[in-house]
């Protein structure tokens, strides 16, 4: 074996160990898009040659499963009534996307006993066995149970779109987060953009605002534009990345996607992810 050969594999087998990464999705104000992110990206960054894992964490209005046609059998509410282990509800998606379909209108975790936590959340950390990457979409809203999926994970995106008020519930969540006070890697994601200048200025707005007021550094994931091939793949139950890849859309996903992969590779999964969370549910 050539040393170029040994060091792939060396590189290989170190990825191998690495622990998953685990990426939140959320927003402050509801219907800025984070449902088509989680699913497109899932699907970019999958095509880009990773394992990807989603979990519906929206335990209100599950939808991820919708918006891509799927029909799943079974989903985490089997999982929490120990009906199902978690293999058993974990399904294929678009380029090999592995979904855990979430369950409509159960009791939120944060009601459940400790018992039920323990279960479903040790059910979930194997998911780190099967994904490099996770994605988590959460529901919209400052809510404990989402704030605890947020600041557990090891990269939380916010979602805004230019709307004022989808900007000032951002700042609130933000702002909500900085309270935990922890370090957490927090990434803020334009949506439905008319223009690159309108995203960046809204980027520099919230960030300058969080570094001033909140002593909080906030990066910058990227903008989409506001298309509409979002919103026919969402008529047709297909995602816009596969449906319309070179559509502005489709581009800017990918380019996030690869944004997300560059800034991850060198950096490590902290890991035990579900272990914060089940630290912050105490
Ligand atoms: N980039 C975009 N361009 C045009 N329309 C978009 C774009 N992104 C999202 N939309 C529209 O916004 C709608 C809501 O998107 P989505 O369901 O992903 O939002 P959400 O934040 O997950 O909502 P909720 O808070 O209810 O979970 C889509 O059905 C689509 O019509
Ligand atoms: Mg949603």
């Amino acid at each position: 074996m050539s040393p170029s050969d040994q060091a792939q594999r060396l590189r290989e087998l170190v990825e191998s160990l690495a622990p998953s990464r685990s990426i939140s999705i959320t927003s402050g104000k509801g219907g800025v898009g984070k449902t088509n992110v989680v699913v497109n990206l899932a699907i970019a960054m999958a095509k880009l040659g990773n394992e990807v894992a989603i979990v519906d964490a929206d335990l209100g209005l599950a939808n991820v499963d919708v918006l891509l046609n799927l029909n799943p059998k079974y989903n985490l509410y089997h999982v929490i009534e120990r009906h199902k282990s978690l293999e058993e509800v974990v399904i294929s998606g678009p380029s090999g996307v592995k979904i855990v379909p979430g369950a409509s209108g159960i009791t939120k975790v944060a009601n459940m006993g400790p018992k039920e936590r323990q279960h479903i959340l040790s059910e979930l950390s194997r998911l780190q066995h099967i994904a490099d990457y996770i994605l988590i979409d959460t529901s919209a809203g400052i809510n404990r149970n989402v704030i605890n999926f947020v600041v557990s994970s090891d990269v939380a995106l916010i979602v805004t779109t230019p709307e004022p008020t989808a900007i000032t519930d951002a700042y609130a969540m933000i702002k909500v987060i900085s309270q935990r006070k922890i370090e957490q890697d927090l990434r803020l994601l334009v949506n439905m953009a008319t223009s690159k200048r309108e995203a960046d200025e809204i980027y520099e707005r919230i960030s300058m605002v969080s570094r001033q007021f909140l002593n909080m550094e906030i990066s910058y994931a990227g903008y989409i534009l506001k298309d509409d091939v979002v919103v026919n793949a969402v008529l047709q139950r297909r995602p816009f990345v596969l449906e319309y890849p070179y559509s502005p859309a489709g581009r800017s996903v990918t380019r996030i996607a690869k944004e997300l992969l560059r800034s991850l590779s060198g950096k490590m999964g902290n890991g035990g992810w579900i272990d914060r969370l089940l630290g912050w549910f105490r």
